[in-house]
């Protein structure tokens, strides 16, 4: 069966309780449920990993994306330094869409800049959790056009 990655980084295991007017009521529990309602609908399997630590994201990555169809990857403030998750993604060259919860370029100067997006097919923020779906259809599309 194909698989896609779904990563998500630091502090999204507080989904739900964290600045819910920015990041929504809802927890990562509820977002693995409506990522796998939808990959089970388009017959994909998802490998979901959340972390707090960039080496454990890495490393995980290195392991679960080779063989995989596509990344999905929220990395959260990773996004907005880590060039060790840059290189790996770039690494892997395994199509890739970057997502954000919340529209990173209407925040903070700071989340405007993405250095780990640069590896990425693409990249969706302010979507909510629509963001995944979008990023997983794209994925699967992706997959068979190549077929
Ligand atoms: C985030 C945006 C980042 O700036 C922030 O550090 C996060 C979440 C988002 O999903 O909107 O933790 O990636």
């Amino acid at each position: 069966m194909k698989r896609i990655v779904v990563v998500n980084g630091p502090n999204l295991n507080l989904l739900g309780k964290r600045e819910p007017h920015i990041y929504g009521t809802k927890s990562l529990a509820d977002l693995m449920d409506t990522v796998r309602a939808r990959a089970a609908e388009l017959d994909v399997e998802v490998s979901f990993f959340q972390s707090n630590i960039d080496g454990e994201i890495i490393d995980f990555l290195q392991k679960e994306a080779p063989g995989s169809i596509g990344i999905i990857i929220n990395p959260a403030a990773l996004s907005h330094y880590s060039l060790a998750l840059f290189d790996c993604v770039q690494a892997l060259a395994v199509p890739t869409v970057e997502v954000h919860l919340s529209n990173i370029h209407a925040r903070e100067e700071f989340r405007s800049r993405s250095v780990t997006a640069r590896a990425a097919r693409g990249i969706i923020a302010g979507l909510g959790f629509a963001g995944y779906i979008l990023a997983m259809e794209y994925l699967v599309g992706l997959d068979q056009e190549a077929k």
